[in-house]
């Protein structure tokens, strides 16, 4: 039977012919990292047929316990990328440091960063988790990238993309001339474009923030969040629907396709005082897409792709989705830090120490 469809391949050899005096290497580069994914894809699959789920009984440098396939994964990222000439060097959630290109392979001028397995703490439960991956330029006569080489803001990302390890397996991508969506085929190994010129729907109906948290936010979060839960009774009029998957990967997908709003602001707990995800290779990546795809993404106090990085780990709020509402937010950030003064706010909130 013949099969319909662009497959992954063809799509971005032809975007490659559309730039003129293109090498190749970022084709190669980009082609490698869905390799490693189809790899991952696999990996989350069959997890619990061949043993791979359950703690690893180590910590990351975030002090978050790492799952067996956070580490595979990583592996699995790392190995599928180093030896193919475009990279010179790689970071990831997984490991404090940069990760340098072994000297027996030549060197490219491009960085990855990535999140080998988002929303791990998923995968014993079958639910959709995701790799999310950022690519950037290797700063000109930089051969051995250090920590600060990498510190570029989300503005200057050259590709971001996430895959959803769910019912299906998705692909979405953009290099900042939309976003594209594609669909593993199972069958061939090929992931096909499914998914066009995506773009956000712009009225929301739909929010994710995890509300256990609700007691250590700041005014303005509380603000918003008590207006979309009073529905057709409150100021907005229309009722908003919630869903919380702790997955970001799979947030993002579904707000993407269906509209909404995603936040994981800071608050009040003393490791979310500066926000809980990761700048590098979740807030930027995903901000990227969604920006592409027509929404916004910030902090609550400013746009998240133009924050510049202090640290490869660094943590920020993340608001995200439909731009009217992610406006809203940064309006409500606005008149709270006009009369309590933002410094102020955190500090109110602090967790209770029972
Ligand atoms: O590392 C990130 C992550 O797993 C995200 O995918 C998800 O949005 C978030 O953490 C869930 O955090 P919490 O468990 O605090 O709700």
């Amino acid at each position: 039977m013949m099969r319909k469809g662009t497959t992954f391949t063809r799509f971005i050899i032809e975007e490659q012919r559309r730039i003129p005096n293109t090498t190749g290497e970022f084709t190669l580069l980009l082609s490698a990292i869905v390799t490693a994914c189809k790899e991952i894809s696999d990996g989350v699959n069959r997890g619990q047929l061949i043993n791979v789920l359950g703690s690893a009984d180590t910590e990351n440098v975030q002090g978050e316990t790492q799952k067996k396939l956070d580490i595979i994964s990583n592996e699995i990222m790392l190995k599928a990328l180093e030896w193919g000439g475009h990279l010179s060097g790689m970071a990831s959630e997984e490991m404090e440091d940069v990760y340098p290109i072994p000297a027996r392979f030549p060197k490219g001028k491009y960085l990855v960063v990535f999140d080998p397995l988002d929303g791990s703490s998923n995968t014993e439960i079958n639910v959709s988790i995701g790799t999310i991956f950022s690519i950037l330029r290797c700063p000109e006569g930089i051969t051995n990238p250090t920590e600060a080489d990498f510190l570029q803001p989300g503005t200057q990302q050259v590709c971001a993309g996430y895959v959803l390890y769910g019912p299906a397996t998705n692909l979405v991508l953009t290099t900042g001339q939309g976003v594209n969506g594609f669909t593993l085929d199972q069958d061939i190994g090929e992931f096909i474009l499914t998914n066009p010129k995506l773009k956000i729907p712009t009225a929301a109906k739909e929010f994710a923030i995890n509300m256990s948290n609700q007691r250590y936010w700041e005014p303005a979060i509380k603000r918003y969040i008590d207006e979309l839960i009073a529905g057709d009774d409150g100021p907005r009029e229309k009722n908003f629907n919630t869903r919380w998957i702790a997955s970001m990967v799979a947030e993002v997908h579904r707000i993407l396709m269906r509209g909404g709003i995603f936040l994981y602001p800071k608050d009040g707990r003393e490791n979310v005082h500066k926000g809980r995800l990761r700048l590098l290779y979740e807030a930027n990546p995903m901000s990227f897409i969604i920006e592409q795809a027509g929404g916004a993404a910030s902090t609550g106090r400013g746009r998240i792709l133009s924050v510049v990085p202090d640290s490869l780990h660094q943590r920020i709020p993340v608001i995200i989705g439909a731009k009217e509402e992610v406006e809203r937010v940064e309006q409500y950030h606005r008149e709270m830090d006009a009369t309590l003064g933002e410094q102020a706010v955190p500090h109110r909130q602090m967790e209770p120490t029972t």
